[in-house]
């Protein structure tokens, strides 16, 4: 058996499979909220991430029925992005500035001042964003100097769960791009780009492909996991890079939307195409010399947390989407703007605003749901257009992750992207990508493309409806509309 474990937002989930890719077990534990003690401020403990994978294995373990011995390996998935530093006792500095923490404006405009935008793209591949690692470390530096002093080692979220594993500091190659001092072109860091910023190459962990072993369990961890001493740990991947694994996006003409708290399009490239604009990224893939293109919508399955917290406390989402589809396709005019922590794609405005527009007084709740589906999914529109623009092809689209258990939203995907959506016989994304990287870093499949060809099945289908394709091909040219109006009047 072989384990996959994803460090993501709102908790842990360890998962095990079996050498044909499917399911034994899998168990979740939840994450502390992210505290935001100012707005675009995003912040978690690693040590709670610690003890939510060491309760995570130990609960799927337990649902097995298995010792830790039956697990052959583990693979690591986690949010990306996110800000770890570690004293030279190993100890966290201070929280994470996880992935959706949009402080750092100020220390991204340095980057680009003090190395040049131009060179910036050519060291990394990528524009710097406001999410991105490296100015989440300057704003420590600029606004914590005490703290940035007693920095040694900077890891990302899943890959300080490893060091608590394995004892050792390492990353691999598709997490490893999303920090903005990784050159995705060569899969090394870019010491050209640390050394102009001052970040100490020390500091970076050693970067393996994805699918390699990168430590063993230590017998502490396996004294508070259940694991057994020893088990190979290969790499992983950011969750999206994992994700797409465990979807089979591994192949040119097949893409994926994953939504879960942000909304990803994510296409696999086989050779490493950027967007000069920057508006999307192109990361390292999970699979070895390959790379990937993906856009971004921040506040995809967070729009919809927002709606239940705020205005339908208790709600179940299976209950708010099933209001949701009495509601008229195109929400009777009502749109929904979902840039409640900013935006990645196609806006890179980590200070845009998001609202609802268009509201009258016989709009009901219903609408209101259904208006933020929709806004969610012509966000997801915009990604898969620009990635298109780089000449990806685009023959039809996986859905993925906690949104994409409605039919009512994939139908509405379908309709808004006008191609076939795609759901598989696995619901599982990132940690079951995790697992099969784990096979195939333990040598039970020669390569990605080989498991996932060996245990990836599809099982449904939806077709695009021509009705709702004219009313969202529409709406959607009204949603591009609203960003850039609103931006004139509230800046
Ligand atoms: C990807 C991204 C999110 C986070 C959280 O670039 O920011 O997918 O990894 O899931």
């Amino acid at each position: 058996m072989w384990l996959g474990i994803d460090i993501g937002t709102g908790g842990t989930r360890a998962l095990l499979a079996d050498g044909q890719g499917r399911v034994v077990a899998a168990h979740t534990a939840p994450h502390e909220e992210m505290t935001m003690h100012q707005p675009l401020w995003a912040e978690q403990r690693p040590e709670n991430w610690w003890d939510a994978a060491a309760i995570a294995i130990r609960g799927v373990l337990a649902a097995a029925g298995v010792a830790g011995s039956a697990v052959r390996g583990i693979g690591l998935s986690g949010q990306m992005h996110g800000l770890v530093i570690l004293d030279s006792n190993r100890e966290v500095i201070r929280p994470s500035l996880i992935w959706c923490d949009q402080r750092s404006q100020k220390q991204v405009d340095w980057v680009n001042k003090k190395v040049g935008k131009a060179r910036v793209l050519e060291c990394i591949a990528n524009p710097v964003l406001t999410g991105f690692t490296l100015p989440k470390l300057l704003w420590v530096r600029d606004n914590e100097p005490a703290a940035y002093e007693r920095v040694r080692q900077v890891l990302l979220p899943k890959d300080y769960v490893r060091l608590r594993l394995t004892g050792e500091f390492a990353t691999e190659v598709s997490d490893a791009s999303g920090t903005a001092l990784f050159d995705v072109v060569n899969r090394r860091w870019s010491f050209e780009l640390a050394d102009a910023v001052g970040v100490s190459r020390d500091w970076l962990p050693a970067c393996y492909e994805s699918s390699e072993i990168t430590g063993r369990i230590t017998p502490e961890a396996a004294a508070l996991t259940g694991l057994a001493a020893g088990t190979p740990v290969v790499g992983g991947g950011g969750d999206q890079a994992a994700s797409a694994v465990g979807n089979g996006i591994v192949a040119p003409g097949i893409v994926s939307c994953t939504l879960g708290t942000s909304g990803v399009v994510f296409a696999h490239m086989e050779q490493v195409r950027y967007d000069p604009a920057g508006r999307v990224h192109t990361f390292c893939h999970a699979v070895r010399d390959k790379w990937h293109v993906m856009g971004v919508t921040q506040g995809a399955g967070l729009s919809l947390q927002w709606f239940r917290n705020q205005l339908a406390p208790g709600a179940e989402y299976s209950a708010l989407m099933a209001e949701a589809a009495t509601a008229p396709v195109g929400s009777q005019g009502l749109y929904w703007l979902p840039y409640l922590m900013g935006e990645r794609t196609p806006h890179l405005d980590p200070t845009a605003r998001g609202g609802w527009i268009g509201l009258t007084n016989s709009h009901r709740r219903a609408e209101l749901i259904r208006s933020l589906i929709e806004g969610v999914s012509y966000s997801q529109k915009d990604c898969l257009d620009i990635v298109e623009s780089l000449g990806v092809p685009v023959a039809s689209v996986r859905a993925s992750g906690g949104g994409a258990n409605s039919p009512a939203w994939r139908q509405i995907l379908a309709d808004v992207f006008n191609r076939p959506v795609v759901t598989l016989a696995s619901h599982e994304g990132s940690a079951l990508g995790a697992a099969l990287l784990a096979m195939v870093g333990t040598g039970e499949y020669a390569d990605v493309p080989e498991v996932c060809g060996a245990v990836i099945r599809e099982d449904g289908r939806v077709e695009p409806k021509a009705e709702a394709v004219a009313v969202y091909a529409t709406g959607h040219r009204v949603y591009q509309g609203l960003y850039p109006a609103i931006k004139a009047v509230l800046g």
